[in-house]
């Protein structure tokens, strides 16, 4: 079976049984509580290549970058105690600090019964001012994806049966529990954040609301003509657009629709279709999914939409930085073992405060891949780069539509693929301050990368549309730093890159994954004040989750952030491994939380 076929839950458990054996424990330990200012070596190769900060970069950056605090000897002290590493069933947080859940699994968000769906991931605080270019940090929009069901506790359908099928009815109700919330969030006078019921933004996008194609697939053959399609899926991790709308992204949505164009063998099996999750009358094209997803918080009747120039893969998220000649740059990443890292460069430029102008610029463009072997971008053009029709595409849509095949195409003269296979690509974020590019990598068992990394590209001439680049190894997961498998990074108004790590539910506490603990909350302190590479231990997760979106406020003072899977190992409903967060019916339910106590 190849990953084409696999519906999301064998994805998942696929993706924990390549992890590896028990290994010896007992390995040594850093002490975290301190650390000495780094020198002056290090901090030129971090800073290597650093341009000044970009006029988009300031808009996105709350801030100057202010160092953590200093003492007379010169010592820095990070402003958090950090934390030991845990396998509590709780959110443990750095002393000081403290979270209020704002919405769980199933809590109402409309009032027409619309539900807070499953497995929350990415979050994105809008102020509630910002389209007038107010950075109001106590009332705002939330946006949270919701990225898959955990079949058990939504439909109820026993996903252990191979043969079973869901019914219409258990189809429906995961259908209604993926996708996006949108809802008004305030922060109270006890300093509490609370969902608030607004009828005019709070609602729900999932797998049944109607939306758009923009860009060369919509309407082509390779998109089965379509202009419109139903639904969004797999939401994973997303971004945030200057002009204040979000970009959600489609990652593991094969396990619904299935796959089809990808592999000529499989598009003429229809097996594949009656395997995938929701097979049945209404099973939708899966050339409808796998894109990124347009939707404006700030109008509840608004149209989402899916830019087919951002490709088709499994997207994970979404990093914009503008170009210095006002374009938009749209860093994006396949997350799957041996694919690769994508940008789309806008046709149109950006005007700041034309928001209506703005909202299409990415209906128009091109797509890169990067090529690392050669640090290249190689355009993914089909009319001036005869690759794609040497090899049977049809036409630019074709491209699109069936990304990742374009990317592995070899090109004749360095006989490698046009774009690198690489480490499974989770987030990528673009600095506020130097426009350097960093990638996390989160595992490649296929090569022996089991903790993962983080890559930090140079573009040439800190150009976001160069089509150059450099790149390093910025930080190496494993028992010394202290991390593994990272998913999700952040900057926050200081520039420190806070980091959350997705280690399989499966490998958690065992073998060569046992001294990280449960999954965790990482910050590692601004790379071009001091020490690259250095990360500390902020919070760590529930049993069996991962943290996921961590999103801050403007003024710095909350960070949002999606608890995403408790208890995932749970064998049954009767016997969950989690119960977080122990709301007294023992049940664990994926949930956004707001964490203060910043200074
Ligand atoms: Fe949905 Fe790549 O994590
Ligand atoms: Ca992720
Ligand atoms: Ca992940």
């Amino acid at each position: 079976m190849t990953e084409k076929q696999k519906t999301v839950q064998q994805v998942k458990k696929e993706k924990r049984d390549r992890e590896v054996e028990p290994a010896p424990s007992g390995m040594s330990r850093r002490s975290f509580l301190t650390f000495l200012g780094a020198g002056s070596a290090a901090l030129a190769a971090g800073s290597a290549g650093v341009l000044p900060k970009s006029a988009e970069a300031q808009q996105f950056s709350a801030g100057a970058s202010t160092p953590f605090r200093d003492d007379a000897a010169g010592a820095v002290k990070l402003f958090f105690n950090p934390i030991e590493r845990t396998d509590a069933d709780e959110l443990v947080l750095a002393e000081g600090f403290r979270y209020d859940i704002v919405r769980r699994w199933g809590e109402p968000v409309t009032s027409d019964g619309g539900e807070f769906g499953f497995n929350c991931d990415y979050t994105a605080y809008f102020p509630i001012d910002a389209l007038g270019g107010g950075r109001n940090s106590q009332d705002g929009l939330l946006f949270v994806s919701h990225e898959y069901v955990d079949s058990k506790w939504v439909s109820g359908f026993d996903d252990s049966d191979e043969d079973a099928r869901r019914t219409p009815e258990q189809i429906a109700a995961e259908k209604a529990a993926v996708g996006g919330t949108v809802m008004r969030v305030i922060c109270n006078s006890q300093g509490v954040w609370e969902f608030v019921e607004d009828e005019d933004y709070n609602r729900r996008i999932d797998a049944t609301t109607p939306m758009d194609l923009t860009g060369a697939a919509a309407g082509s053959e390779a998109a089965q003509g379509a202009t419109e399609v139903i639904g969004t899926l797999a939401n994973c991790s997303g971004g945030v657009t200057p002009w204040n709308t979000v970009l959600s992204c489609e990652e593991n949505f094969q396990g619904y629709y299935g796959e089809a164009t990808d592999d000529e063998d499989i598009s003429e099996d229809d097996e594949l279709q009656n395997d995938a999750d929701w097979a049945g009358d209404d099973a939708q094209p899966p050339e409808h999914y796998g894109w990124v997803v347009e939707v404006d918080p700030f109008d509840k009747g608004s149209k989402p939409r899916k830019h087919t120039w951002l490709g088709r893969v499994r997207h994970e998220n979404v990093a914009i930085r503008i170009s210095g000649s006002g374009r938009v740059v749209a860093y994006t990443g396949h997350d799957e073992p041996d694919q690769c890292i994508y940008k789309f460069i806008s046709s149109g430029t950006y005007i700041p405060g034309d928001r209506r102008a703005n909202m299409d610029l990415l209906t128009d463009g091109m797509l890169y891949v990067a090529d690392f072997s050669e640090g290249r971008w190689v355009a993914m053009d089909y009319e001036n780069n005869p690759i794609f029709r040497d090899n049977g595409f049809s036409d630019q849509a074709e491209v699109l539509v069936r990304t990742p095949e374009a990317a592995a195409l070899e090109d004749p003269e360095t006989e490698a693929p046009i774009g690198t296979p690489m480490d499974r690509c989770e987030d990528i974020e673009v600095h506020p301050d130097d426009g350097t590019v960093y990638c996390a990598l989160t595992n490649n068992s296929n090569h022996g990368n089991f903790y993962g990394q983080i890559l930090r590209m140079y573009e040439a001439g800190g150009d976001a549309e160069a089509t150059e680049f450099t790149f390093e190894v910025f930080a190496a997961g494993g028992p010394n730093t202290g991390f593994a498998s990272p998913d999700n990074l952040a900057f926050d108004r200081r520039n420190h890159l806070w980091v959350v790590t997705d280690i399989s539910s499966s490998s958690l506490n065992d073998g060569i994954y046992s001294s990280f603990k449960n999954n965790g909350i990482f910050v590692m302190p601004s790379v071009n004040d001091y020490e690259r590479g250095e990360i500390y231990q902020f919070g760590s997760g529930p049993v069996e989750c991962e943290t996921t979106g961590p999103a801050f406020t403007p003024d710095g003072r909350t960070l949002f952030l999606a608890v995403q899977h408790p208890g995932e190992e749970s064998e049954s409903v009767e016997n969950p491994t989690s119960t977080w967060p122990h709301d007294g019916d023992g049940v664990p339910k994926p949930s956004v939380v707001a964490i203060t106590g910043f200074a």
